[in-house]
């Protein structure tokens, strides 16, 4: 064992030196004349589009509490879950196309579950559907713990036949189809971008150089939750707060317009989570308003209200920071959107988004 330790330090060290010499030989080497050929040039770019996974990330950044974080657990296989029952085939439509195409899937083969409740599946070839990638069942959490596949197969002529395909990979999955990364969750490159190029560097400068930080804009890209016009009310113009992404109404925060602050990463850590299992800097939210706002004891519940009826059911903290308060709203009994209703606030809106108003 000994003498292949020696061994190998002894080959290691004879590697360095050889690369210590090329290094300092290219040094001294002048400036190629003519501009690398395009051979080269295209693998270049290719390595900088290639996903590696987050599992090669992970080989060398131990990010301790990443797997806490919902943007981690927000994908899993379905053998995770505890089913009522086995759940064999099921028969599946082209809900993009809108025509009868259909084809059977094995759910024992399907990708995972999204958001603990959506099954995805990715269709054969074959089958000639429109798009790759289906949601083809709905969990449903069973009184006892167990879970139902509520509507397995996409039916025709019901509403989840048109609901069926997985459109919401581009912010849940931005990995899957197109971008070729090896992970269905949000992901280390989902932040970070493509790591081919600075996994292939072989100095801490090109590492440096092939990997950015990400800011508030990357976070904008899946996290942007301006208000919008209400679909149900059509041409009426309604103007309501958008629920599903998570921050509603930050573009009007004096957060964001004063620009005194990190964005969201003052706040918010984007590897790990805090006791309360939230993606916070601190454990009691509380804290982190007091670095700035010292002495104002802010109530973070009530200043980051809560829209409690989402026709969707996604309920998520309002983060205008009292620039669209609670009062501010009404709720439309018809279709329980929330709609702005106080002028000043909509004159507010108009004028960061003028086009909302046509
Ligand atoms: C072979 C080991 C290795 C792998 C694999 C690796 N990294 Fe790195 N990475 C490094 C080293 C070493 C540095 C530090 C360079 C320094 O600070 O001098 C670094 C730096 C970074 C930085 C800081 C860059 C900066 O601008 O300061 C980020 C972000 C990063 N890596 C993300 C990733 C991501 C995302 C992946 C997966 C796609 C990944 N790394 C895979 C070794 C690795
Ligand atoms: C939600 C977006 C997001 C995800 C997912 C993410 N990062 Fe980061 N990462 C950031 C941001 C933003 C920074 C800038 C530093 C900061 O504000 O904490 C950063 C900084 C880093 C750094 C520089 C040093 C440090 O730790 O601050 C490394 C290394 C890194 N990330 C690696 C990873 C790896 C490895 C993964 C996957 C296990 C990952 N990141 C997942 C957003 C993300
Ligand atoms: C590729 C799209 C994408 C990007 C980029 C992204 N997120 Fe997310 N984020 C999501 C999705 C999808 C969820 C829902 C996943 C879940 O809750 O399981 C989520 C959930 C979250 C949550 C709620 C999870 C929790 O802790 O309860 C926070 C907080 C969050 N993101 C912050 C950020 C921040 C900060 C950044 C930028 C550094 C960022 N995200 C970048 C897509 C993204
Ligand atoms: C001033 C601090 C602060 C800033 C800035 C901030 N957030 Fe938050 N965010 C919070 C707090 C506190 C919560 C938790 C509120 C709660 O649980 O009631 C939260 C909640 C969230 C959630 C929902 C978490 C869940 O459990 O569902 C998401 C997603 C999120 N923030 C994303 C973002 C993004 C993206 C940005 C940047 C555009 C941002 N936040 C900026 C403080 C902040
Ligand atoms: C990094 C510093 C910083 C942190 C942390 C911070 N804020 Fe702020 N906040 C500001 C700045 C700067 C402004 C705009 C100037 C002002 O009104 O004081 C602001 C404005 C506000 C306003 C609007 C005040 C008004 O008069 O319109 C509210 C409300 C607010 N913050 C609440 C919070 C809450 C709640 C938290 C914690 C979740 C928090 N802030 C965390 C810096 C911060
Ligand atoms: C533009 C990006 C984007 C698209 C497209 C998208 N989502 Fe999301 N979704 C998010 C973000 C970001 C969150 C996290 C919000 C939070 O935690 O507050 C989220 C949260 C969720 C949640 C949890 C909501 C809650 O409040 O508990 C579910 C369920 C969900 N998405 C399902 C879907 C489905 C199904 C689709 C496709 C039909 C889809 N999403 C399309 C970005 C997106």
């Amino acid at each position: 064992m000994n003498r292949l330790k020696v061994l190998v330090l002894c080959l290691l060290t004879i590697l360095m030196i050889t690369l210590l010499v090329a290094c300092n030989t290219q040094n001294q080497t002048p400036a190629p004349q003519t501009q690398p050929s395009t051979a080269t040039q295209t693998k270049n770019q290719n390595l900088e589009a290639i996903y590696v996974g987050e599992q090669t990330c992970q080989y060398c950044h131990q990010k301790s509490k990443y797997d806490t974080t919902m943007h981690f657990q927000s994908f899993k296989p379905l053998i995770s879950y505890k089913l009522d029952k086995t759940y064999g085939q099921v028969t599946v439509y082209d809900g993009v196309a809108n025509n009868a195409k259909s084809t059977t899937v094995d759910l024992k083969k399907a990708l995972g579950v999204e958001m603990d409740s959506y099954i995805v599946a990715q269709i054969p070839k074959e089958a000639g559907f429109t798009k790759q990638f289906y949601r083809v069942g709905k969990l449903v959490k069973n009184p006892d713990g167990t879970y139902k596949i509520e509507n397995p197969g996409l039916v025709k002529g019901t509403q989840n036949w048109s609901a069926g395909d997985y459109s919401c990979a581009q912010c849940h999955s931005p990995g899957m189809g197109g971008a070729g990364a090896p992970d269905f969750t949000v992901t280390c490159e989902a932040c970070h971008g493509p790591g081919g190029a600075h996994v292939a560097a072989t100095t801490n400068e090109q590492r440096i150089a092939t990997m950015a930080l990400p800011d508030s804009k990357t976070c904008l890209k899946c996290h942007n939750s301006d208000p919008k016009k209400d679909s149900t009310t059509g041409t009426t113009g309604a103007i309501i707060t958008t629920n599903h992404y998570g921050t509603r109404d930050w573009t009007f925060s004096k957060h964001n317009t004063t620009g005194e602050i990190n964005g969201c990463l003052t706040c918010h850590n984007p590897h790990g989570t805090n006791v309360s299992g939230q993606g916070l800097r601190k454990d009691n939210p509380n804290d982190i308003c007091a670095t700035c706002h010292v002495g104002k004891n802010y109530e973070v519940n009530t200043i980051m209200w809560e829209n409690k009826s989402d026709p969707n059911g996604h309920i998520t903290p309002d983060h205008s920071f009292n620039a669209i308060p609670e009062s501010a709203t009404q709720i439309n009994p018809t279709t329980k959107n929330v709609e702005i209703t106080n002028p000043a606030v909509l004159d507010t809106i108009k004028k960061v988004l003028p086009n909302l108003f046509k």
